[in-house]
């Protein structure tokens, strides 16, 4: 019998993500000093198929139901991983947060801005309820090590923050249409809702709000197949490149943040890059282990170091320092963030890095909707925190 203290989740969404959580707990011997573990011990979803994936894997799960809300009701359950189509957020996540269970909810938290707004009075009616979003790839070493440089103030004056993620399997005009293609279900965001947590994660945790951004977004591919031999229009937002102006305190500089589903050749590349005047830091996933920094001063010379990232993550693993990274890694890393702070309140969690905040989920859709406005005005979108 495990002497960490167990958290009892209900998953509702068993696709892609659900599978991933229960994969992370499959695995949760991987961290070495954590004293906390979730359990899950319910499961939901319409798609039988979807949740028997659980019900056959998954030998702790008791409950097995298409209806939300039987878990809302379980008085066995203490926390909710929610991972549906965005047009379901809103109302299934106030529903999880009204029922007092503690969530972790996939981005964008809503599909628009009106419906994060609704997620946001939930939470400010249910202060005892730990929300929080998804987002794992600040959790790569190379990212927690830019992050602490940042922390450290070693960059000088920032001369500019270049953040981004970028897929590429719709480059294939013959890729089937899924709800990630649709307006209806994914959102007007398109792109943005689905890439761009990820991507402003980390500068929104520095503190980088822009003061305004500027949008170029675009449509690549106008439709696609349904996978019944007709073509259907496909009218979401492939790529976004969002120019944006960062004042701070001490600092200001342009921030390019870019978020694309056709980027010819990358497959899931996430990555930051931060230049300055006195350091410069470069990471990407595409090169997990990869760790790029310039340091300079005056008269110096301009040489990049390249080193390779020992296997140093948030919370100590099992895994040797000299062994690669990987995204699962970083979902395992998510997960124990987020346990952590239900555990032990984020004053007292073991390492600094918690997961995405509500607030900071907030300050995405307000980014999204003035890009959406951008584009259609083609002009400049001034934006307060
Ligand atoms: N963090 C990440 O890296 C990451 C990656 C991919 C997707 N996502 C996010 O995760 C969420 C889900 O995406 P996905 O790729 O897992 O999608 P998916 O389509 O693979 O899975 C969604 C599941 O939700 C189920 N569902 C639909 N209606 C439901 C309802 N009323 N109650 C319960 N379940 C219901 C579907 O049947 C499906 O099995 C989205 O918000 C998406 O943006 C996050």
């Amino acid at each position: 019998m495990s002497k960490r203290k167990q958290i009892r989740f209900g998953v509702i969404g068993c696709g892609l993500m659900g599978k991933e959580f229960a994969s992370a707990i499959g695995r949760w011997c991987h961290l070495a000093t954590t004293d906390v573990e979730p359990v899950i011990t319910a499961v939901c979803d319409p798609n039988e198929q979807a949740a028997a994936w659980f019900s056959d894997r998954v030998p702790t799960v008791k409950r097995v139901t298409g209806n939300y809300q039987d878990l809302l009701q379980d008085s066995e359950i203490d926390a909710i991983y929610c991972a549906v189509p965005h047009n379901l957020h809103a109302r299934i996540y106030v529903d999880i947060i009204n029922a007092g269970k503690h969530l972790l909810g996939e981005k964008p938290f809503g599909i628009d801005q009106a419906a994060n707004d609704q997620i946001n009075q939930a939470i400010a009616a249910n202060p005892d309820v730990l929300v929080r979003c998804s987002s794992e790839l600040p959790f790569f070493p190379g990212a927690l090590q830019i992050i602490k440089w940042i922390q450290e103030g070693r960059f000088g004056k920032i001369i500019e923050v270049d953040a981004g993620f970028w897929h590429s399997s719709d480059l294939d005009p013959n890729k089937a249409i899924n709800w990630k293609r649709m307006i209806d279900i994914n959102g007007e965001y398109g792109c943005m809702g689905d890439l761009g947590m990820h991507a402003l994660h980390v500068p929104l945790r520095m503190g980088w709000f822009p003061r305004n951004v500027r949008a170029l977004l675009s449509n690549i591919i106008k439709e696609r197949p349904n996978g019944k031999g007709e073509k259907v229009p496909c009218e979401t937002w492939d790529n976004a490149i969002l120019a944006c102006e960062v004042q701070t305190n001490d600092q200001e500089f342009p921030m390019v943040i870019s978020t694309k589903r056709i980027a010819p050749g990358h497959a899931n590349t996430w990555y930051l890059n931060v230049y300055g005047t006195e350091f410069s830091a470069r990471f990407s996933t595409q090169t997990p282990k990869q760790l790029a920094s310039l340091p300079y001063s005056s008269g110096q010379p301009q040489s990049w170091h390249v080193q390779d990232v020992p296997h140093v993550s948030a919370y100590p693993v099992i895994t040797g320092g000299i062994f690669e990274f990987g995204f699962s890694d970083s979902i395992l890393q998510m997960w124990a963030a987020f346990c952590d702070e239900l555990a032990h309140g984020k004053a007292g969690m073991s390492q600094p890095f918690h997961c995405a905040t509500p607030e900071e989920a907030a300050q995405t859709h307000q980014i999204f909707t003035a890009a959406l406005q951008s584009q259609r005005e083609q002009s400049t979108i001034s934006l307060q925190n």
